[in-house]
């Protein structure tokens, strides 16, 4: 009878510690799709407000006059902003001061006095920066629309930005007797603390495995996905809801979590975020291998790498869309963007965006809402 009610105490405790790990009441929801379908997003005021005020754009300075001497004319070793006007080209330099090293400020990324020295790394990676801004903005709009990105909207005034991966040390294990457990059973933040495999980067975001878990044939039929793929998919799946603070039911109906016709226009978008974050691991940041000292490295010797949270930060749109590229020429990229063709997706998005074009009033207000204590004041 003691060890009874010991064991109810116990229990008791222990059930008090899980459910202080939850968030209290009150919750609010979101209706993002038809009724019935579960298509519905679970916010708690308290974490969207802490949320807002982290994701507050920085002030947009007054754009300098384009007339005048461009810096390409006036500077010695200017090679991707050259068509600024000096005063354009000063001004995007003190913000970049701002956005990435506002604690160290121009000697970050300069040597003295002497700016048309390259010799500090973080010049030359600044310069990479750039260019990698210069080609979001122009040639990803698919993705970022006019909002576009800025050098804020991943450092925040950083010198690294805080979301970055790395390689994981598991996939340098030998597989001895205990075998290598794939990055599985060591809960780590990315994937929502789930026993699934803990690096979904190495594998999406810089290799281009197929993101699948269902099959198309009912019986084993050729190459269907398999056991290790769906759990790297969920691996990922948890990150990038976790990256923009929304429930799976943002782009999936979870009748069925591969069809294209009931998911929501998000998922289309989401896409080809997975390919233009891909595309900038590969293209613009693992070259710049030799570049970045030892103690940027990670514990396999690779370079810091983006994802999604990178941007997003906890937002569906960083910065709740906060149209902070506006103003800031030099990062806008060429002057008539050569528009990306983007290849479809496996079902046409558009038939879903015109199909699910009807936002319930609820989701429209809410939307509203949200927007509203977001807009830059
Ligand atoms: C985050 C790195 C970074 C910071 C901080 C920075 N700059 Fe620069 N700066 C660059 C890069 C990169 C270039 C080269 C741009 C190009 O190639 O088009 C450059 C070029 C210049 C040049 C042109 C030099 C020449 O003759 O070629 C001047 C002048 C300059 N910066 C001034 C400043 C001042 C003043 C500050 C502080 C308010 C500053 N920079 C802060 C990265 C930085
Ligand atoms: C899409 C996200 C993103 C944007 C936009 C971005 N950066 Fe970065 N930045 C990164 C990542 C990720 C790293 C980590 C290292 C790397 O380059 O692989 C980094 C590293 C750097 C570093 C090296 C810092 C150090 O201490 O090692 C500098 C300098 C830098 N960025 C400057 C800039 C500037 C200037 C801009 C705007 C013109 C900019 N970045 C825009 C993601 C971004
Ligand atoms: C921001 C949008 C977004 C969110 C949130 C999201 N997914 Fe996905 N999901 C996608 C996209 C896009 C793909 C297809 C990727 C591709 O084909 O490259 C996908 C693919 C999948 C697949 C594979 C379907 C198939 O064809 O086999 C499963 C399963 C899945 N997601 C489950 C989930 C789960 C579970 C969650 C919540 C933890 C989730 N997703 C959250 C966008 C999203
Ligand atoms: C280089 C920065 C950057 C990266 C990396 C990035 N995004 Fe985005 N994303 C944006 C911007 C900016 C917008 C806002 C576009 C707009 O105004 O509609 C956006 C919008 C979206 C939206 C539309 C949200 C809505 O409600 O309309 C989805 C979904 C999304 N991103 C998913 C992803 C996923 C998933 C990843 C990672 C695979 C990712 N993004 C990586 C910058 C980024």
């Amino acid at each position: 009878m003691k060890l009874r009610s010991m064991r109810l105490a116990l229990g008791t405790v222990a059930a008090t510690l899980v459910l202080a790990a939850c968030e209290p009441p009150p919750v609010t929801t979101v209706q993002r799709g038809y009724r019935g379908t579960g298509m519905v997003e679970v916010y708690h005021p308290a974490s969207v407000e802490a949320e807002l005020s982290k994701n507050q754009p920085p002030q947009i300075t007054p754009t300098a006059s384009p007339d005048g001497p461009k810096a390409g004319a006036i500077y010695q070793n200017v090679k991707v902003l050259g068509d600024l006007s000096v005063g354009q080209f000063a001004g995007l330099m003190v913000d970049m001061t701002n956005w990435v090293a506002p604690e160290q400020g121009c000697t970050y990324c300069h040597v003295g006095a002497n700016f048309a020295d390259d010799s500090l790394y973080t010049k030359q990676v600044a310069r990479r920066m750039v260019q990698m801004t210069q080609h979001i903005n122009s040639d990803w709009k698919g993705h970022v629309q006019n909002t576009g990105v800025t050098c804020y909207t991943c450092h925040r005034g950083n010198n690294v930005p805080t979301n970055v991966w790395y390689k994981s040390t598991y996939r340098e294990d030998a597989p001895g007797m205990l075998g290598n457990k794939a990055g599985q059973n060591s809960p780590a933040s990315q994937v929502g603390y789930a026993s699934l495999p803990n690096d979904p980067f190495t594998t999406y975001l810089q290799g281009g495995e197929e993101i699948r878990v269902i099959a198309t044939t009912a019986l084993p039929d050729g190459p269907n996905p398999s056991i290790k793929q769906a759990e790297a998919t969920y691996g990922f799946m948890m990150h990038m809801s976790q990256a923009l603070g929304v429930n799976c039911t943002y782009c999936h109906n979870s009748r069925s979590f591969a069809a294209w016709e009931s998911s929501t226009p998000q998922r289309a978008i989401a896409y080809y975020g997975i390919r233009m974050a891909r595309e900038l691991n590969n293209d613009y940041l693992i070259s710049l291998a030799g570049v970045f000292p030892q103690n940027r490295l990670g514990p396999t010797g690779d370079v810091p790498k983006l994802n999604c949270a990178t941007c997003h930060q906890g937002a569906y749109k960083p910065l709740y869309g906060a149209d902070i590229l506006h103003g800031y020429p030099g990062l806008a990229g060429p002057a008539a963007p050569p528009t990306r063709v983007l290849e479809p997706v496996p079902a046409s998005p558009q038939a879903i965006t015109t199909s699910q074009a009807d936002p319930s009033p609820a989701r429209a207000s809410a939307a509203m809402s949200l927007q509203a204590a977001a807009a830059p004041r």
